[in-house]
């Protein structure tokens, strides 16, 4: 397995199992079949709502002699209810409790969106509505800085809570800032990334600040297919480019998709709850996409977002919350 350097020294393994959208009764034996398909990176938060099952699967899997702890890098993320600093270090340690670990490989602020806070009692995880049960429900702003969020995330390294720190969808403008306040420069940018969205700015800019990247719904489409926000025609795995590359050296062209995500650099954390899958999912490492197959995938970009809180917060939230415009 490849992986990329963080600014820690750490390595981040390049292929790692997504877990959103992995139904909570799935969890455990996703994370176990992962683990024994070699995966070694599990994407987590606690806005997925099945931290308690994955960590039951990395349970068993630590019993089983599958991986020691040390093997595995696990990530979680700072749901946006959670901004105030008071807020964070109990976020992660309701996080570390379900996954059943001491510390996180990795914690990420979710979105740069804060949102007021709701109480473990009330709610977990408390997702995007204040109070679902209202009259006609809405997503309800807190005024948090992200320096703020940022120096408690920082505090939880000096704890040994996490050994590293970062952020999911932010552009350079909000890098740049935290940048210039961080004491703990953000180590990695989780983003949404695939040959429909290769946002080749936001790749150098992360590569010459010395951010590793990981791209979230590699496969594009996909992933939003049952949400209705995507359609079949959308699917990037049709495109003659990937299915040419697929052709020529007998992958499958979700292999060839994935395989121009870790060649151009980035870590990916593609999601599939199928054992035969995973291992295909992984397969990405014994052969290579020439110069002009890159480039004629990279030039299938059509800045097509599928995980865009500026419509999806209208359409099923009733609240316009546009971050990247
Ligand atoms: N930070 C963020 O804001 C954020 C946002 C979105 C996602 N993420 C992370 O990124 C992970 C991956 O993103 P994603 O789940 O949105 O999308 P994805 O991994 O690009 O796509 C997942 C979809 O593709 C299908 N699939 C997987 N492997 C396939 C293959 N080889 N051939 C054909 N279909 C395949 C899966 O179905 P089956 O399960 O049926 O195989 C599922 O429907 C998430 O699970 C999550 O961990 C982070």
């Amino acid at each position: 397995m490849k992986s990329l350097t963080l600014a820690s020294g750490d390595q981040l393994p390049s292929v790692g199992m997504g877990f959103w959208k992995v139904a909570p009764a799935d969890a455990p034996r996703v994370a176990v079949e992962a683990i024994e398909a070699g995966y070694r990176h599990l994407d987590c938060a606690c806005d997925y709502g099945n931290e308690a099952q994955v960590g039951e699967g990395i349970r068993q899997a630590l019993d089983s002699g599958l991986c020691k702890r040390d093997d595995l890098w696990v990530t979680s993320k700072l749901w946006n209810t959670y901004h105030a600093k008071e807020h964070v270090r109990p976020a992660v340690e309701r996080s570390l409790k379900d996954l059943g670990l001491d510390v996180l490989d990795l914690y990420l602020i979710h979105f740069p969106i804060a949102q007021k806070f709701v109480p473990f009692e009330e709610r977990y995880p408390p997702e995007w509505f204040y109070d679902p049960n209202a009259d006609s429900p809405q997503i309800e702003f807190a005024k948090v800085p992200i320096a703020e969020t940022w120096g408690a995330m920082e505090d939880l390294v000096d704890a040994g809570l996490v050994k590293n720190i970062g952020v999911c969808n932010f552009g350079t403008s909000l890098l740049r800032d935290l940048m210039n306040s961080a004491r703990i420069a953000p180590s990695v940018l989780q983003v949404e990334m695939h040959p429909y969205l290769t946002q080749e700015k936001l790749l150098r800019f992360c590569q010459e600040s010395g951010i590793a990247l990981t791209a979230f719904s590699p496969l594009g489409a996909l992933s939003y297919l049952s949400l209705n926000m995507a359609t079949e025609q959308e699917s990037v795995l049709k495109q003659p480019p990937v299915m040419q590359a697929a052709e020529r050296l007998g992958r499958t062209p979700a292999q060839v998709v994935l395989r121009w995500g870790v060649q151009r650099g980035t870590a990916i954390v593609p999601k599939t709850s199928r054992r035969e899958r995973m291992q295909e999912n992984l397969a990405l490492f014994d052969f290579e996409l020439t110069d002009a197959e890159m480039n004629a995938i990279s030039e299938l970009n059509r800045d097509r977002r599928f995980n865009d809180p500026g419509v999806f917060c209208e359409d099923a939230f009733n609240t316009f919350c546009p971050i990247y415009e």
